[in-house]
């Protein structure tokens, strides 16, 4: 039976009918709409709308339900359910027969919708936040590996200044803790329970809708009915936070193409996430990070989809809102699916420690430690910078480094040159005049792991707790 059948003398149109259906996609929120339903149906028997014996009895119905359906994914082919609510009510009712038409006494899915895309989203951002967490983890394993290895930092893609590898490593970790963070912001706003909202105006029953609330481990029940059945800000916001974290990976992919290039020759890319050419038969090629960053753009672009669709929307629920969920599960999918492919790679990646090392001894990348030496013997920096730009134009002349050139050479552009600048320009003692916090001076940057590390073991507890 449909759920609004009495007043309609027509059928539908067969094609509408398979066309404005949500079952194919919404199916997947099954569990959430049971747990709903259960905590619906315990207000119900409170409200005395339904005996103990009853309520028994649709709970152990629920449950059969969701056992079938883990059981054999066949149970849910089903084509004449409209959505995942009209599946559960169909399916009750074949079960226990008409008492399972009293559970959607005083309850529209306008309110059902909302709260299962709660529990959704809720139970998403838990296991990303999961994920997120091992990722980082895995950053900071290899960066504890790389000791003071060095590469060369980049500005404008033009070598600019020497870092620890660890350093570089850690960036990624402090975008995606940001991430996580984002995530458990948007958990905050969200977990409010719409149960008892009704069609648009509240429930037509005294439901008791903290209890339902704390039942489905909400925090409290939402405040206004029209807003509750209507409203998606919740999933705009947790794919917004999903495109941040989406376009940090797709950066970090493309900087990993980079790096792997024969030009750059940073890293050896693992054979277990790449593939080879049918032509060419020298080729290894960066497939995981290709996709990464391609599979991005899905991500960007389901936001994209989210706000245009329900930008016009007046009060209150419009079946507009229906199209609110395969961008959600879309963008939800692609990361999850990503994430983990992402850890995997990470474990496995080879560095080219030395590669790395040499391209950071080279190519005038101590320039500004080179000033910074002239700066700290009382030369204005302006004039040290104009004086060091003088010396490495000499050294281009001569295909040479700073470190060739000799001392009077050198106190010929400034007096203030010393025997001691040699020193001052070697890698390690680069590194080490980074010594800010934040900075890349060895001590910091060893800091900066035990932060990330404690960072990393909060998130975990964070998770577990909400587990
Ligand atoms: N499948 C619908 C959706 O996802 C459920 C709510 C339907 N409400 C209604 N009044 N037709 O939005």
């Amino acid at each position: 039976m449909k759920m609004w059948s009495g007043r309609f003398r027509q059928p539908l149109d067969p094609d509408f009918e398979r066309w404005q259906r949500s079952f194919d996609f919404d199916c997947r929120l099954l569990r959430y709409e049971i747990a709903a339903s259960e905590a619906h149906a315990h207000a119900l028997k409170d409200a005395e709308i339904i005996s103990a014996d009853e309520l028994i009895s649709i709970v152990q119905g629920l449950q059969q339900i969701l056992q079938r359906a883990s059981a054999s994914p066949e149970f849910l082919q089903d084509e004449e359910a409209e959505d995942v609510h009209h599946f559960v009510e169909k399916q009750l009712a074949a079960l226990i027969g008409d008492t399972g038409y009293k559970l959607h006494s005083g309850r529209s899915r306008n309110e059902q919708i909302a709260t299962d895309l709660r529990l959704y989203v809720r139970a998403a951002i838990d296991e990303l936040r999961n994920q997120l967490a091992e990722l980082c983890a895995v950053f900071v394993d290899r960066a504890e590996k790389a000791g003071n290895t060095a590469l060369p930092a980049y500005t404008h893609l033009q070598r600019a200044e020497p870092v620890l590898l660890a350093h570089w490593l850690l960036a990624y970790v402090e975008m995606f803790l940001r991430d996580a963070d984002r995530l458990m912001d948007c958990r905050k706003r969200l977990n409010v329970c719409p149960l008892g909202s009704g069609a648009v105006a509240g429930a037509t029953l005294r439901l008791d809708r903290t209890l339902m609330a704390s039942q489905l481990g909400f925090n409290a029940p939402t405040s206004n009915s029209i807003d509750a059945t209507s409203d998606r800000d919740f999933v705009v916001e947790f794919v917004s936070a999903l495109s941040q974290l989406a376009l940090h990976l797709s950066r970090w992919a493309e900087e990993m193409i980079l790096f792997s290039t024969q030009e750059y020759g940073f890293i050896s890319l693992p054979e277990a996430y790449s593939t080879g050419s049918s032509a060419m038969p020298q080729k290894k090629n960066p497939d995981l990070l290709e996709l990464v960053r391609g599979k991005s753009g899905r991500v960007l672009g389901h936001v994209t989809a989210l706000m245009v669709s329900i930008k016009g929307l007046p009060l209150a629920y419009n079946k507009d809102l229906q199209e609110t969920q395969e961008p959600l599960f879309g963008s939800t999918d692609t990361v999850l699916q990503m994430l983990p492919l992402v850890t995997g790679w990470m474990k496995l990646v080879e560095f080219n420690y030395e590669r790395m090392q040499s391209a950071a001894d080279s190519g005038f990348m101590n320039a500004w430690a080179a000033a910074t030496y002239l700066v700290k013997r009382g030369v204005p920096s302006r004039l040290a910078h104009e004086r060091v730009g003088k010396a490495v134009q000499l050294c281009l002349e001569r295909g040479c480094e700073l470190r060739d050139l000799p001392l009077p050479e050198l106190r010929s552009l400034s007096p203030a040159f010393g025997e001691d600048f040699y020193e001052a320009l070697s890698l390690l003692s680069v590194l080490a005049m980074h010594d800010v916090k934040g900075g890349t001076a060895p001590g910091q940057v060893k800091q900066a792991m035990a932060m990330a590390r404690k960072n990393i073991e909060s998130l975990r507890e964070e998770v577990h707790a909400h587990a």
